[in-house]
């Protein structure tokens, strides 16, 4: 029976499988149920018992080695039909049709990792608001006439009256988000809060119903304007390149005082006048000031203990300054010839 083993091994060792064909006549050979492997072990119930332990060892490891011989063989043989067929294995890939960030996307990225590399953390808030986050707390008095300087998508008016506390509406802006962190933190607080809000707008190239908008509050002891003011030029040059000049104007809002607009130099002229700055050499970006003492108040924060700034631009505005975009309703039309323009960038 060893002899046999040995002799079949040295059979199975040297059978050449050069094709299908012939690793089918090695499976019927050796592997099959009528195979010789099988025929041996047909035979192993002759086998003297104490030879039975040595040759039921050999008759496994032989069978082992044939079934190692047909699958390695197999799976050579199958390679090599595939490298054989049409299928041409060195030709690159097709390109992978990757997408672009939208550049709102983009701008709002990096406005996000511009404030935290300098400690903002970000916020988020609900979309539909109430009035009281939008307008009250933020010393919109109720019959304030710069409620109407946003004019509101109100989605249900529990009074009929326009001045509820509890009108349920679309936000107008994210300082809505700022009045909501302020309600349930403590300062020190420094946070930005970007994210969409809604104004009754007619759409044309310069007005949206639907924007973005990135507003930012510090809280703290001693804040000051100079504070502000240095946080702006920190974020203009970072967003616009540092060459860019900062110039803040008076302006008014409720919840600020004193309240101011930030203009940038026009990168386009680099301040020397054209007609997208319309020859005065600067862009309007943001609106700013100390957050009002009332507004503090409305929130818990004692406002002798606690002064802060607060800053809000659009998404949009910043975009078109920073990429020369010229009509707003090309940011949600979503033509891939604009969106492809901006495949280079990363953020
Ligand atoms: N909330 C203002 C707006 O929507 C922007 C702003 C924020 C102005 C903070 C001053 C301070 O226009």
């Amino acid at each position: 029976m060893k002899d046999r083993i040995a002799e079949l091994k040295k059979e199975i060792e040297d059978y050449l499988i050069d094709g299908e064909d012939s690793l089918e006549q090695f499976r019927i050979a050796y592997l099959s149920k009528k195979g010789q492997i099988s025929v041996l072990f047909d035979g192993f119930r002759n086998v003297p018992p104490e030879a039975k332990r040595d040759t039921g060892q050999l008759l496994n490891d032989l069978k082992q080695f044939a079934a190692e011989k047909y699958s390695g063989n197999k799976e050579r043989l199958s390679m090599t039909e595939m490298v054989q067929s049409s299928v041409d294995l060195t030709m690159p890939a097709y390109p992978f049709a990757e997408g672009t960030r939208h550049p709102i996307s983009i701008v709002r990225n990096e406005i996000i990792d511009i404030f935290s590399r300098i400690g903002f953390t970000v916020s988020e808030g609900p979309e539909i608001e109430d009035d009281n986050h939008v307008f009250t707390m933020l010393n919109f008095a109720s019959d304030h006439p710069a409620r109407d300087m946003q004019d509101t998508f109100f989605i249900e008016k529990k009074s009929g009256t326009e001045s509820d506390p509890h009108d349920v509406l679309l936000r107008t802006h994210t300082s809505s988000v700022q009045v909501r962190v302020m309600e349930n933190e403590k300062p020190p607080i420094r946070t930005i809060s970007p994210g969409r809000v809604f104004r009754n707008e007619a759409v044309s190239a310069r007005a949206h119903c639907i924007f973005h908008q990135v507003e930012g509050l510090y809280v703290a002891e001693n804040v000051s304007f100079a504070d502000l003011k240095q946080t702006l030029l920190y974020f203009a040059t970072e967003l616009f390149g540092k060459d860019v000049r900062i110039r803040l104007r008076p302006s008014f809002f409720p919840f600020t005082e004193p309240s101011a607009e930030m203009d940038i130099s026009c990168n386009i002229c680099g301040g020397k006048g054209c007609n997208v700055c319309k020859g005065t050499g600067w862009l309007e970006l943001l609106g700013c000031g100390m957050v009002d003492p009332n507004v503090l108040e409305a929130c818990g924060i004692d406002p002798v203990k606690y002064t802060g700034y607060a800053f809000g631009m659009g998404i949009e505005r910043a975009t078109m300054l920073k990429y020369g975009v010229n009509d707003l309703r090309l940011y949600f039309e979503n033509d891939i010839r604009f969106l492809n323009q901006f495949r280079t960038e990363i953020l």
